[in-house]
């Protein structure tokens, strides 16, 4: 019996080491306080999880105190004390659970009151659509679209719609708060709101296949003026490269079926889209840094990197063609800087 426990410590022991020794590229953090959202739920989650301490400790205690007081000892023949009903032990036993989840039901309608009150004027709605394996914003009032990184200002409420194009999704940033199901045919709303500005991580939270796990995304939050300069910019973006760049030509021919850059001929809606791509902070919907070597190896074969990949594999493309659209992609660019935020 020890020598499982002590096996079963070693593998717990084990796995602590590896999740601490992994380099943390992001923090994962459902009680960051800064987020109204996790706001209105904390009195919810702390009591939950105080009641939840108080019953273990009861109840595990009280197990302790009667295993170990009234165990039989070797050669106790003696039967127990037989007795049919205790009306004080069990008012107590109903008294008590009933109390913790009236407690429990009042904090709950306290807070979904708060998280789904939509604010009636002055926000940002933005559409949001989950593919196998990346996210597509639409600013639906502004006209700007982007794919996999959702630009936002702080301190503005933004009223999403979440939808589903194939299989349900979630989406979830946990140190916003924001966590709803896309699910085809249906479209579910929650508001977030960021009070600072920084890059924050999001992850699909619903298994949807082979790339669930590297369905991610970023939710870069910018001060109220950065986010009216990049809504302006982005609506007047167009490639600053002409229409006989070779690179242009050579991505029009390749990849405009599926992906859209602004201003041009290449208008696909089954990929992200590609315009301001120059600006992007992360590759493959938000699983790598944005690089060089690991947008060509992409382009040559993405369901090597990413298993389950929609994009088809362009190994037919020479190592110059594919730099040839790369450079292009690169080019693709407003004059904007939004690596220099702080990852949260
Ligand atoms: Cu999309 Cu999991």
């Amino acid at each position: 019996m020890l020598r499982k426990f002590s096996g079963f410590a070693l593998v717990l022991a084990l796995l602590c080491g590896v999740a601490l020794a992994a380099d943390p590229v992001h923090t994962l953090n459902v009680l960051d306080m800064s987020a109204p959202y996790n706001q209105a739920i904390r009195p919810l989650l702390i009591w939950t999880l105080v009641f939840s301490v108080l019953v273990l400790l009861v109840t595990g205690g009280a197990l302790f105190y009667v295993v170990s007081k009234f165990r039989a000892e070797e050669g106790d023949n003696k039967k127990a004390d037989q007795f049919h009903g205790n009306n004080a032990v069990e008012t107590v036993l109903l008294v008590v659970p009933l109390a913790i989840v009236a407690v429990l039901s009042i904090l709950t309608a306290d807070a979904l009151a708060k998280v789904n009150k939509t604010p009636k004027k002055d926000t940002i709605k933005v559409s949001i659509d989950g593919w196998q394996f990346w996210w597509d914003f639409k600013y639906t009032d502004l006209g700007v679209r982007n794919s996999n990184e959702l630009i936002i200002p702080v301190g503005k409420p933004i009223e999403m719609e979440i939808n589903g194009k194939d299989v349900i999704h979630s989406f979830w940033i946990a140190n916003l708060g924001a966590k709803r199901d896309a699910i085809p045919g249906q479209k579910a709303h929650v508001t977030l709101t960021a009070t600072k500005p920084g890059i924050y991580y999001g992850q699909c939270a619903e298994l949807c296949g082979a790339s669930h796990a590297n369905m991610l995304f970023r939710v870069i939050a910018l001060p109220p003026q950065e986010f009216e300069s990049f809504v302006s910019k982005a609506k007047a973006f167009k490639p600053t490269v002409a229409a006989t760049d070779n690179g242009r030509k050579l991505f029009e021919a390749n990849c405009a079926a599926c992906h859209a850059v602004q201003g041009t001929n290449a208008k696909g809606v089954a990929g992200p889209d590609l315009s301001y791509f120059g600006n992007r902070i992360t590759l493959g919907a938000g699983l790598w840094k944005n690089e060089p070597q690991k947008l060509h190896d992409w382009i040559k074969n993405s369901g090597e990197l990413k298993p389950g990949s929609k994009m088809p594999a362009f190994s037919q493309l020479s190592d110059n063609d594919v730099s040839e659209i790369s450079k292009y992609l690169y080019s693709l660019k407003i004059d904007q800087d939004f690596s220099k935020y702080p990852t949260l």
